[in-house]
Formats: structure tokens, sequence, C-alpha cells
């Protein structure tokens, strides 16, 4: 039984700008090869993104052996590429829950700088959490090292330059296949990014952060975690839903938000020992303001995801969601966490 998936850079020539579906054609012997050894349970994928000065980044996911045997015998492999929704939208399609003060507060508690550490904002977006991080550091007279990695190039040049001035590096690179040396972290954040990538890619991204990080170190994730299966079903239908009527293919394919004990999974999974939940709050979920964030302002699109949302929700979801419909949004709550773990000395 073949195990684990793997990350392979690709490095495309093809002019991909303005088609967001592209497939690349198959050699006779390429597809009697991939008939004979893909099947139900593996496949392989390729995902595309946009590099500084508009290069082309791609990557071949699948299980090691798979994926390396490609890559010897340069087949070419014949795939979808879908619209990134990073690269469409010039915001962040699932609004980040904002840091309050009280959060910012929680959130400096879970992280509990100290003078010389080495930090990581793993998916880091437009750098806002940095931001908040760099400011703290200054204010305390704490001397620390911010990393920044996120996998879209069209975030990571939305960072303020004063945010761009603080950090020692600003890296585009992959969650499940990060460009760190091993044991290099004494602190990694990843705040409201586990959930943009496919579950079976949640692992991976765990045991990168696992890797990286130095013994003893510490692991801070800031996560909507929806409670129960139905509640978890029902609020990513409701944000693939979303995603697909803004034309963000690749976050409708993706996203998958962990349940609480999903993620106590994970974290034993990875080699986390122990962990401890510092802060919960509910986040609200607003269609309404999706609007003008993913559906361009048109109403008529508004009108069908309220009308999905409301097909899809059962009386139980909207009694633990405290949903409230005004007809013509629709709100509903997700317990939003910060969980704090240790990589074990
Ligand atoms: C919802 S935003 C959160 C940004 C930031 N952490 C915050 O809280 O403001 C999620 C970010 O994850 C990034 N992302 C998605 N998939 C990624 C991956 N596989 N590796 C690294 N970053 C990824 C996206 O580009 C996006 O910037």
């Amino acid at each position: 039984m073949r195990q684990g998936r793997k990350i392979v850079p690709l490095n495309l020539d093809c002019d991909l700008v303005g088609h967001p579906t592209f497939t690349f054609s198959l050699s006779k012997e390429a597809q009697v090869f991939a008939s004979e050894i893909l099947d139900d349970t593996f496949s392989l994928k390729l995902s595309i993104d946009l590099g500084p000065e508009g290069g082309h980044l791609a990557s071949l996911h699948g299980p090691p052996d798979l994926v390396e045997l490609f890559s010897t015998l340069q087949l070419q492999v014949r795939c979808d590429i879908v619209a990134d929704g990073y690269n469409v939208l010039d915001q962040d399609a699932l609004d980040t829950p904002e840091v309050s003060s009280e959060s910012r507060g929680k959130l400096l508690e879970a992280l509990d700088l100290c003078d010389g550490d080495r930090v990581l904002d793993l998916m880091c977006g437009s750098g806002t959490t940095s931001q908040v991080l760099l400011e703290y550091a200054e204010e305390s007279a704490i001397g620390i090292s911010l990393s920044m990695c996120d996998t879209h190039y069209s975030q990571l040049r939305r960072i303020d330059p004063k945010v761009r001035e603080g950090a020692v590096d600003i890296t585009l690179g992959d969650a499940r296949a990060l460009p760190y040396e091993t044991e290099s972290f004494d602190v990694v954040l990843l705040k409201m990014g586990l959930h943009e990538v496919p579950q079976l890619d949640q692992p991976l991204v765990m045991r990168e952060v696992f890797r990286i990080l130095k013994k003893g170190g510490r692991f801070i994730i800031w996560q909507l975690l929806p409670t129960t299966g139905v509640w978890q079903d029902v609020f990513t239908d409701i944000v693939r839903k979303t995603s697909m009527l803004a034309r963000c293919e690749s976050q409708a394919f993706n996203r998958y938000f962990p349940r609480d004990d999903q993620l106590t999974w994970l974290f034993k999974n990875a080699g986390f020992a122990e962990y401890e939940q510092i802060f919960k709050v509910d986040f609200s979920y607003s269609t309404r303001a999706r609007l003008d964030a993913e559906l361009a302002g048109d109403s008529s699109k508004l009108e069908i995801l309220n009308n999905f949302a409301r097909d899809r929700a059962p009386q139980e979801v909207r009694d633990s969601a405290l949903w409230r419909d005004t007809g013509e949004d629709i709100l509903l709550k997700v317990p939003a966490c910060i969980y704090r773990t240790y990589k074990p000395l």
C-alpha cells in the first residue's frame, strides 16, 4: 500500500494567463501507463500559481513513488487546472476573523514571544497577523526574527511595506512541503490556514510544522472549528457554494474545515504531545458580507447563495449556529479557537 503524498515543484513554460483551465496532452504510451497505475485510491494532481513577474509555479501532488516515476520519465500528465481564487479576487475570499483587542491579547499570550525567537507566520496572507507580532515586539523591546510564508504571490504582494521591512524573509512556499530547514523555528503560527488545503493534505501540513520546529518549540493554530459533522458539512458547503459563485474553483475544491476532534487527531498524528485551548470565540459568517467581498456586488448570486443555505441547513445546525435569516442576509456562528502545542524535547 502506498503511503503519504508528495509535492514536487515543476517548471512550466506555457503561458496560462487568461486560461483558468488548461489541459496537458497525454501521449498514448503515457495514457496506458497512467491507466495501469492510477486507480480510485490514488490520483495525481497538478496545481498552479502565478509567481513573481508573472511566472508560473506548478506542483505535482500524489503518492511519492508515483510522483518520482512521473518526474523521472518526464511524462506529460493530463490534468485540469482550476481557477485559483487567490488570483481571481484581490482580497481574502473568506474574511479572516478580525484581530480584536481581546483576540490580540490571547494570541500574544499563546505565542509567548521571547527575545531572540525565530518565528514563522505560515500562510501569512497579506500579513495582518505579522503586523500584530511586529508591533508587539517593538512595544515590548523584544527582538524576534519573523519569517512569512504563503503559497500565493498575489497575497504576498499586498503586504504592507512596514511589515515587509520588519520581516527577515518573505517566502513563496507551500505549507505541505516547506522550504525551511528541519528544527529551525522556535514558534510557528498558523492563522486561518489549515482549512485551505484538502483533508488528505492536512496531516502533511502538521508534519511539516513539526519538522521545522525546534525541540520544545511552540505551534499556535487559530482555526474555525465546527463542533459536529453535520454543522461542518453545512458550513463547508456554504463556503464552497460561495467560492463557486465567485469562480474561485480551487477554494471550492480544496477547502475542508476540520472539527475540534479532527484537529486533536492531527496534532497527535504529527507527533505533538499535549495541546491546550487558549481562546474560543464565535466567528460570525454573513452571506450579505460576501456580496462585495466575493460576488462582485451581484445580488442575484447572493439570492442563489441564500436559497442554497436555507435548503442545506437542517434545524439542528440552525440551533447550534445561532442562525439568523433577515431575508437578504443569513448569519451563522462558527467557533474560532486558538490552540497551543509543543514539539516534545
Ligand atoms: C484565509 S487566508 C489567512 C491569511 C492570514 N493567516 C490571516 O489570518 O490573515 C489563507 C491563506 O492561506 C494561503 N494558502 C492557501 N493554501 C496554501 C498552501 N498550500 N501553502 C501556503 N499557503 C497557502 C492563501 O494564499 C491565503 O493567503
